[in-house]
């Protein structure tokens, strides 16, 4: 079974981190450029919607840099953006993974965030799949024309 873990990139990972590239055509679903990683940490300084952003490195059981991504917190709902697994990793698991492995982070958490939310391109299938199978709901809902996944944040599970 594919597990992950995730990790906050800082000092000791940022190299890893910029290592990991989607496809060419893949650039337009995630960001402006690669990698990926650099954008995200440079939200992370800048905060382009006045929220606190983390930077997260998405590592393998096998010990690989495997993805990024980061969490938008805001007052209530936190927003996964920049959701990137290394193309030569990618339809191994690792996608679905990371997502679940955000909702756990989230239930864990001490913070009020009570709702993950999560946007993509209407053509984006792996995306849709990904964030269906970790748990995620679309009731219709639109952003700028990509759907809106939505996962409540439940902290009542025994092991919270
Ligand atoms: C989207 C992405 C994160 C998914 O990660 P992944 O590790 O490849 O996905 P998984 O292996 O967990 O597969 C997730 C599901 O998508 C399906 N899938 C994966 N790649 C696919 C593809 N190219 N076309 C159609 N379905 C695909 C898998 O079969 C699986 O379906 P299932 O849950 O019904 O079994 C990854 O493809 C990626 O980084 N893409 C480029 C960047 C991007 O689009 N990010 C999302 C921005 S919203």
């Amino acid at each position: 079974m594919t597990t992950v873990d995730l990790e906050i990139i800082d000092a000791d990972n940022w190299r890893e981190a910029l290592e990991v590239r989607v496809a060419d055509e893949q650039v337009p679903f995630v960001a402006d450029c690669q990698p990926i990683a650099l954008v995200i940490l440079a939200k992370c300084f800048v905060r382009p919607d006045g929220r606190r952003w983390e930077p997260l490195l998405v590592r393998s059981d096998r010990g690989e840099a495997v993805g990024v991504l980061a969490l938008a917190h805001g007052p209530d709902e936190c927003e996964l953006r920049h959701v990137a697994i290394d193309v030569e990793r990618q339809r191994r698991g690792y996608g679905t993974e990371a997502v679940r492995a955000v909702v756990e982070r989230a239930r864990r958490s001490a913070s009020d965030c009570t709702q993950l939310v999560v946007t993509a391109h209407p053509d984006n299938r792996a995306a849709h799949h990904a964030y269906r199978s970790a748990g995620f709901d679309w009731d219709g809902e639109e952003r700028a024309g990509e759907p809106v996944w939505r996962c409540v944040v439940d902290r009542t599970s025994p092991d919270a």
